[in-house]
C-alpha cells in the first residue's frame, strides 16, 4: 500500500546489571561524548532516552533505571527495549542483579550483549565474567556461543565505540522494522509537571512519525503536542521511529509504560482518555 512502506529502524537499548557496576556511568559516558550538544549551551538534558548517531546506524537508549522502567513496560505489555546491555564489573563479576537481569531479558526474549565494564582497574578479570555466565548459558561468541563480550571502560572510553558496533550488529540480526507513515505509536519513558511548562512527557516513538500539532492519547490523558524537543534540547517539528522526545500539552502526566498513540482529533482522543480512565 502507497503510503506505508516499511524502513529498518534503530535498536532501542536498555542497560541492566548489578549495583554500582557502572550502569550510570556508562549511559553518561555515551550520552556525553555522542549526543550532539543542542541549542542550550552545549548542555544535553536529562530526559529518559536518547539516541547517538555511529558510523554504521543509529541507537537509542533508554536512560532509566534499567530494571525498573523495564519491568514496568513489559507489564503492560509494552515491550520495547530490543536488546539489553548487561553490564558486569570486571572486578566483581556476576552478582545476584546480574543474574535477575539475565532471567528479565530471557522472559522478554530480548537478545544481551555483555559490557565487561571497569576494565580500567588493575583487578579487571574479564575471563572470570566469562566463566560465570557461561555457566548460566551465557556463552560469548569466542567460546562457540552467540552473546557478544565487549570490554568497556565507563571512565576512559576504552571499548564504547566497540561496543555500539556490537549493539548494530546486534540489531541486523533482529532485522527490526516500522513504517514512518503511520500515526505515531510508542511508550511513555516518563513525565512530570513542570512550573511554566505543564506536563513534560518523554515519549518513545515506536512506529509512525510524531508531529508539532497532532493529537495525541498517552494513558489516560490527551492533548495536542504543542511542542517537542530532542534529548539535546533542540525544537523539533517531528520524531520517526526509534526516536525519543519530549513533548508539551498533554492534560495530565502519563506513567512509565503508557501507550502514546496519535489520533484524528480531540473527539477521538477525549474518548479514548475517558475510556481509559474508566478501566
Ligand atoms: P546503581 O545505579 O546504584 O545500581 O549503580 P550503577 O550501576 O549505575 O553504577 P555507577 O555508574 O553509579 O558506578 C558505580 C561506581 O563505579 C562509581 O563510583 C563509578 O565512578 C564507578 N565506575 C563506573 N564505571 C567505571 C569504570 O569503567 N571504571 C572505574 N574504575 N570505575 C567505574
Ligand atoms: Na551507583
Ligand atoms: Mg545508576
Amino acid at each position: 500500500v502507497e503510503g506505508k512502506e516499511t524502513i529498518k529502524r534503530a535498536p532501542v537499548v536498555s542497560v541492566m546489571g548489578h549495583v554500582d557496576h557502572g550502569k550510570t556511568s556508562l549511559l553518561d559516558y555515551i550520552r556525553r561524548t555522542k549526543v550532539a550538544s543542542g541549542e542550550s549551551g552545549g548542555i544535553t538534558q536529562h530526559i529518559g532516552a536518547y539516541h547517538v548517531e555511529t558510523d554504521h546506524g543509529m541507537v537509542s537508549f533508554l536512560d532509566t533505571p534499567g530494571h525498573a522502567a523495564f519491568t514496568a513496560m513489559r507489564a503492560r505489555g509494552a515491550q520495547c527495549t530490543d536488546i539489553v546491555v548487561l553490564v558486569v564489573a570486571a572486578d566483581d563479576g556476576v552478582m545476584p542483579q546480574t543474574k535477575e537481569a539475565v532471567d528479565h531479558a530471557r522472559s522478554a526474549g530480548v537478545p544481551i550483549v555483555v559490557a565487561i565494564n571497569k576494565m580500567d582497574k588493575e583487578e579487571a578479570d574479564p575471563d572470570r565474567v566469562k566463566n560465570e555466565l557461561a555457566s548460566m548459558e551465557v556463552i560469548p561468541e569466542d567460546w562457540g556461543g552467540d552473546v557478544q563480550f565487549v570490554p568497556v571502560s565507563a571512565h576512559t572510553g576504552a571499548g564504547i565505540d566497540d561496543l555500539l558496533e556490537a549493539l548494530i550488529l546486534q540489531s541486523e540480526m533482529l532485522e527490526l522494522e516500522a513504517s514512518p507513515d503511520a500515526p505515531a505509536k510508542g511508550v511513555v519513558v516518563e513525565s512530570s509537571l513542570e512550573r511554566g511548562r505543564g506536563s513534560v512527557a518523554t515519549v518513545l516513538v515506536q512506529n509512525g512519525t510524531l508531529r508539532q500539532g497532532d493529537m495525541v492519547v498517552a494513558g489516560p490523558y490527551f492533548g495536542k503536542v504543542r511542542a517537542m524537543t530532542d534529548e539535546a534540547g533542540k525544537q523539533v517539528k517531528e520524531a520517526g521511529p526509534a526516536i525519543p522526545v519530549e513533548i508539551l500539552g498533554l492534560n495530565g502526566t502519563p506513567d512509565a509504560g503508557d501507550e502514546f498513540l496519535a489520533v484524528v482529533d480531540e473527539k477521538k482522543a477525549k474518548e479514548l482518555a475517558e475510556f481509559r480512565q474508566s478501566r
